[in-house]
């Protein structure tokens, strides 16, 4: 038999994972035929509801599921692993911003990251989702020097998905139908959805809408909807945020189509001039296991103004955590 993938999930007794979880013990993330082991972090407290969540785990019976570890311990967690997701922290209420979280969530980054630093294998595939998330990895990454720096991600694959979903409505296509949607930036409302290379059915997507939706409402929408969804619900989106981590281990470790992109939250490496080191959304593509960067597009100065002030956010914000790193 295949050796399992070994998946270290944090938070697990939380509600993004009461989705999550289920759908890579089905083989959402890694396909259906690669077995997969879950390593289970939560707090001491949550010891116990996380308890239950492995019994009905095991009353699902999944074929692929081949081990579930439940700990409190991180170093239980950590150790043997190919990939570990990064979602337990605090979720923001309504009126917050998600940098309000970042004195409470940031230490979580700095411990467990030095712990991911001592124990796992240097090539870990990293996705940071607890928020908020772009400045909780680079607290991990500082935290971690001895892991490859390239694979620490954080999500902004819903942030993608939500920009698909919204182009999708507007010009009456399927999702499928769309390609090289593109977030640019940090996961937060400073983020940047930008259609200037997308395509609907081979079209230009900018020669379907006019340019005030695509500044004036797509923007907008895309950016704060994790505060609708939480002005509706009552509490952070979870299911949607879950399958969006599905999405990006997916695209990461299986490839994305030819012809088509995917946005990604990594260490910048110099390009569109935002500063090294910064987790900022790019475009990437992804093949073997890997990630590039999409170079060489063309900016329009709108969206090159708009890529500055989330590149300012993660400044100010890495200016605010300095002592953790
Ligand atoms: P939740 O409160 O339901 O669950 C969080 C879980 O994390 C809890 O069970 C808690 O016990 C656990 N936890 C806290 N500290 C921990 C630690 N040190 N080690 C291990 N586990 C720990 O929250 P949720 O709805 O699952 O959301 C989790 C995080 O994800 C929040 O910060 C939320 O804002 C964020 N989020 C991010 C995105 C994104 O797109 N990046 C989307 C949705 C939510
Ligand atoms: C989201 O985008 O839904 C999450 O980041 C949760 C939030 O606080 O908005």
């Amino acid at each position: 038999m295949t050796d399992p993938v070994r998946i270290a999930i944090t938070g697990a007794a939380g509600q993004i994972c009461y989705s999550m979880l289920f759908r890579i013990a089905s083989g959402g993330m890694y396909g259906p035929n690669q077995p997969v082991a879950l390593q289970l972090l939560e707090i001491p407290q949550a010891m116990k509801v996380l308890e239950a969540v492995k019994m009905e785990l095991d009353d699902c019976a999944f074929p692929l599921l081949v081990e579930t570890i439940c700990t409190d311990d991180p170093k239980v967690a950590f150790t043997n692993i190919d990939a570990a997701l990064f979602v337990g922290a605090k979720p923001r209420g309504p009126g917050m911003e998600r940098s309000d979280l970042l004195k409470d969530n940031g230490k979580i980054f700095s411990s467990l990251g030095k712990v991911l630093n001592d124990v796992a294998n240097p090539d870990v595939k990293v996705c940071v989702v607890g928020n908020p998330a772009n400045t909780n990895a680079f607290i991990l990454k500082a935290n971690a020097p001895n892991l490859n720096p390239r694979n620490i991600t954080a999500l902004t694959r819903l942030d993608h998905n939500r920009a698909i979903s919204q182009l999708a409505e507007k010009v009456n296509c399927t999702v499928p139908e769309i390609k090289k949607m593109l977030i640019w930036g940090n996961h937060s409302t400073t983020q940047v959805p930008d259609i200037s290379y997308c395509t609907v059915n081979g079209k230009d997507a900018s020669s379907l809408v006019d340019q005030q939706w695509a500044q004036e409402e797509f923007i907008p929408t895309v950016a704060k909807r994790g505060g609708a969804v939480i002005a509706a619900r009552g509490s952070s989106s979870a299911a949607s945020a879950g399958n969006a981590v599905v999405d990006h281990i997916a695209s990461w470790v299986n490839g994305t189509d030819d012809g088509d992109w995917t946005s990604m939250s990594v260490p910048s490496d110099g390009s569109y001039g935002i500063t090294e080191g910064l987790i900022y959304s790019f475009p990437v593509t992804c093949k073997n296991g890997d990630y590039e960067i999409v170079q060489g597009l063309e900016i329009s100065d709108f969206i090159q103004g708009k890529m500055k002030e989330s590149e300012q956010e993660l400044l100010d914000e890495a200016a605010d955590v300095k002592e953790m790193c």
